[in-house]
C-alpha cells in the first residue's frame, strides 16, 4: 500500500499490552501508570482479523511490541494466529528479555521468525536502576535461550542519550558482538517534545522512508509515533481504518500529547 506522500507502507507494529514487568526510567513513571481495562484491549480474534485485513492490503512485515509483549496471557497463541496468516514475510517481537528463556523455544515453534532484546547497560547494577529493578541475568539468560531456539537474528535494542560512542553503548556493543547479535543504537527520545532521532544500524527516525502503521493495546490505529492522530479499528473497520491511516499519515513527526511507548510500541 501507498500512502498520501508517495510513501510504500509494509510494516505493520503490533502492541499486544500496555503492561510491562519493568519500568524503564525512560519509559514509565514508577508508580501510578494508568493502565488500559482489560475491556478495552484488542482480543487475539481481533488482532488477528485485523492483521489479515492489512496483509492483504500490502503488510509483509509484522513486530509484536508492548508494553512488555511477553506478559500478555498465552502470547504464543496469539504468534501461531498470526504466521498462519500467509504473505507475511517477516515476523519479529521486541522484548525486555526477561521472560524469554521461558518462552524462546514456543515462540520459535509457533512460528516467530526474529527476536530484538533491549539492552541498555551491561552493567548489573546501572542495568537494575534504569530498568528500576531489572535482573540482568535473567536478560543474558534470555539471549542464549532465544539463539538456541534460533530465533536468528537476536537483535540488541540499546537506548542511548546521543549515540553510540558512550560507555554503556560501547560495552554493549561488546556483548553482542560476543554472541553474534548485531545491536541498534536508539536515541532517547521524547514523545511530547518531538524529539526523535535516527536509529544507528536501524531504519527508524527517517520520516521520508516511514513504512510503519501502529496498531496500539485497544485497537487504535497510528500512523505515526509522533502524532496525536489515530484511528478507532472497532468503530471505522478495519480496511477503512487503514485507508485513513494512509490518507492522513503525516509528512513528518511532530508531537505526541496524548500517547507513550508504552502503550504504542516503541
Ligand atoms: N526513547 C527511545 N526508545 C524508547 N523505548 C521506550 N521508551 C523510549 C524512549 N523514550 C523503546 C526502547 C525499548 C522499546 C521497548 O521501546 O527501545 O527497547
Ligand atoms: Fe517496559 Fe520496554 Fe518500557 Fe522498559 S522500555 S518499561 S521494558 S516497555
Amino acid at each position: 500500500m501507498i500512502d498520501c506522500r508517495g510513501r510504500v507502507i509494509n510494516y505493520l507494529r503490533i502492541s499486544v499490552t500496555d503492561r510491562c514487568n519493568l519500568r524503564c526510567l525512560y519509559c514509565m513513571p514508577q508508580e501510578g501508570v494508568k493502565l488500559l481495562d482489560h475491556s478495552k484491549i484488542l482480543t487475539f480474534d481481533e488482532i488477528e482479523d485485523f492483521t489479515r485485513i492489512a496483509v492483504s492490503m500490502g503488510i509483509d512485515k509484522v513486530r509484536i511490541t508492548g508494553g512488555e509483549p511477553l506478559v500478555r496471557r498465552e502470547i504464543t497463541t496469539l504468534i501461531k494466529k498470526i504466521s498462519a496468516i500467509s504473505g507475511i514475510k517477516d515476523l519479529s517481537m521486541t522484548s525486555n528479555g526477561i521472560l524469554l528463556s521461558q518462552f524462546a523455544r514456543q515462540l520459535k515453534e509457533a512460528g516467530l521468525m526474529r527476536i530484538n532484546i533491549s539492552i541498555d547497560s551491561v552493567d548489573p547494577v546501572k542495568y537494575s536502576q534504569i530498568t528500576r529493578g531489572g535482573d540482568l541475568d535473567m536478560v543474558f539468560n534470555g539471549v542464549d535461550a532465544s539463539l538456541k531456539a534460533g530465533l536468528y537474528p537476536v537483535k540488541i535494542n540499546c537506548v542511548v542519550d546521543k549515540n553510540s560512542d558512550e560507555p554503556d553503548a560501547i560495552a554493549v556493543s561488546h556483548y553482542a558482538k560476543s554472541k553474534g547479535c548485531e545491536v541498534r543504537f536508539i536515541p532517547k527520545m521524547d514523545l511530547e517534545k518531538g524529539s526523535f532521532g535516527v536509529v544507528e544500524g536501524g531504519n527508524g527516525g527517517e520520516c521520508t522512508k516511514c513504512n510503519r502503521l501502529r496498531l496500539t493495546p485497544n485497537g487504535m490505529l497510528r500512523p505515526c509515533l509522533f502524532s496525536d492522530i489515530e484511528l478507532d479499528i472497532r468503530k471505522l473497520g478495519s480496511q477503512k481504518a487503514i485507508e485513513e491511516a494512509l490518507a492522513i499519515k503525516p509528512i513528518k513527526g511532530g508531537h505526541n500529547n496524548s500517547g507513550k511507548f508504552y502503550n504504542i510500541g516503541g
